[in-house]
């Protein structure tokens, strides 16, 4: 623990806000900004901006013992502290690329603010080689000849269970050059009580495009499986039982579905594809595991489509948008590629999820339907497909279900019903990665209201 040491994190959003938050609740004095002023007001007001569990109570308890501050001026977070983290977005251009400018913005304005030393730690996914540019421009616009330092602080946490994998990390990764950065960082993280593992800052850039991508690798790698077992008529969850039992292999990230999304993999993958382009390799494993991926979005349909034939006028209810559950974050989720394919077919879309509408309206307007309640979401639909596996959808009645759907027909896309028998109960129910009973319906006209 460092005494009497302030810490500024630069970009709100859900690590920027997480990192701030769960630092000043180790004791730090934390002031956090933002150029977007309506979120810096929401933030001093006591809203979040975002869903993230825990997160509400553990930024009004630090701001009540006055440890964690808001604002919008970058000039007051340079002049607060030492160790200033970046943790704006890097969104990905057209061509994958990630794009820097909004690094490059903040590190020009910490420049032109610094009057004595700071540390600039990247916390935002950057490519190799991202801190060398952000030295070089730092050396640009410093107005004086002032020391600083850059280092590369990789964030690992997942939305959902953030504030616990910030404060539980399997491991903090610190690239730095210089024995002050180093002595600052590990000092800063030593009430975690984690494994610090410390490099050079390249390789610390390295470590979490080369960790999301072996995440996303291992998601491509058993959708591939799984195409295998649903033409053997194996099932792709038991594989996937016995090879994670093999600690060489291990069980996480092995569930076969509607593939990887959210705001950090795909942009990842596509970006270390491009960095490694660049750079005069061809990952073309990488754009394999790319590939699949965007195969399963279209076996989506083609599941949907092997049963209802013609889109056109049909009622899709879709049960869950976020990426995951506990988020209400639908940055690169499955469900926004998926809804695309269903619009450009003609049908009419109802989606119901617990937290992230509002989010999911922002990029459809009206062109689907937003529905408050789950039940009211399938009424009259011709298939409801599960998206995301949050805990509410584990608890459904079937016959209800039965009773106010058009047709009794489910696609899921989180194998979450498998177990309950629902063909009997007259569903057309298709898994992902299983054999599957009948993708039509038994009797002609075996409309669940007839
Ligand atoms: N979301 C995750 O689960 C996660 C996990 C690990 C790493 N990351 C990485 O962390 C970074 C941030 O991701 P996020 O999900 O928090 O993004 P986000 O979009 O939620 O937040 C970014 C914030 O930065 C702010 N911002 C942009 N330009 C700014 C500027 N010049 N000055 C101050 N603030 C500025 C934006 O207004 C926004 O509030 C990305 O590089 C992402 O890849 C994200």
């Amino acid at each position: 623990m460092i005494d009497n040491i302030n810490v500024s994190v630069i970009g709100c959003g859900y690590v920027g806000l997480v990192t701030g938050a769960c630092l000043a609740d180790v004791g730090y004095n934390v002031l956090c900004m933002d150029v977007d002023e309506s979120k810096i007001k929401m933030l001093d007001e006591g809203e979040i901006p975002i869903y993230e569990p825990g997160l509400e109570d553990i930024v009004k308890k630090n701001k009540e013992k006055g440890r964690l501050r808001f604002s919008s001026s970058l000039e007051e977070a340079v002049l607060h502290s030492v160790i200033i983290f970046i943790a704006v977005g890097t969104p990905p251009k057209e061509n994958g690329e990630a794009d820097l400018s909004y690094v490059e913005n903040v590190a020009r304005q910490i420049a032109l603010s610094m009057k004595d030393y700071r540390l600039i730690v990247e916390k935002s996914t950057v490519p190799v080689e991202t801190g060398e540019k952000v030295a070089q421009t730092m050396n640009l616009y410093i107005k004086k000849d002032i020391d600083f330092d850059v280092a590369s602080n990789p964030e690992f946490l997942r939305e959902g269970s953030a504030i616990n994998d910030f404060l539980h990390p399997d491991r903090i990764v610190v690239g730095v050059d210089s024995d002050k950065a180093k002595d600052l960082l590990t000092r800063l993280y030593e009430p975690l009580n984690a494994e610090i593992i410390v490099t050079d800052i390249k390789s610390a850039e390295l470590i979490k495009h080369a960790s999301n991508s072996f995440l996303a690798a291992k998601i491509s790698f058993i959708n591939a499986v799984s195409h295998i077992c649903e033409k053997v008529g194996a099932d792709v969850e038991k594989v996937a039982e016995g090879m994670g039992w093999d600690k060489r292999i291990g069980k996480d990230f092995l569930r076969a579905g509607i593939g990887y999304g959210g705001s950090c993999f795909p942009k990842d993958v596509d970006a270390f594809i491009h960095i490694s382009e660049v750079l005069g390799y061809d990952f073309t494993l990488l754009k394999e595991v790319r590939k699949i991926n965007a195969e399963q979005r279209r076996y989506v349909l083609e599941k949907i489509k092997n049963t209802l034939w013609i889109l056109k006028g049909k009622k899709i209810a879709i049960w869950g948008a976020s990426f995951k559950p506990d988020t209400d974050d639908v940055r690169g989720a499955p469900v926004v590629e998926i809804i695309e394919l269903l619009i450009k077919e003609g049908a009419n879309i109802s989606v119901y999820d617990p937290q992230a509408l509002s989010k999911l309206e922002l990029v459809f307007g009206d062109k689907i339907n937003y529905v408050l309640d789950k039940y009211q979401a399938v009424e009259d639909a011709d298939c409801v497909f599960l998206a995301t596996e949050w805990d509410e959808f584990k608890d459904v009645d079937f016959v209800k279900l039965k009773k106010i759907m058009h047709l009794a027909f489910i696609v899921d896309g989180r194998n979450l019903y498998h177990s309950m028998g629902l063909e009997k109960l007259g569903f057309v129910y298709i898994p992902f990665g299983k054999s599957i009973k009948s993708h039509v319906f038994k009797k002609r006209g075996n409309d669940s209201r007839s």
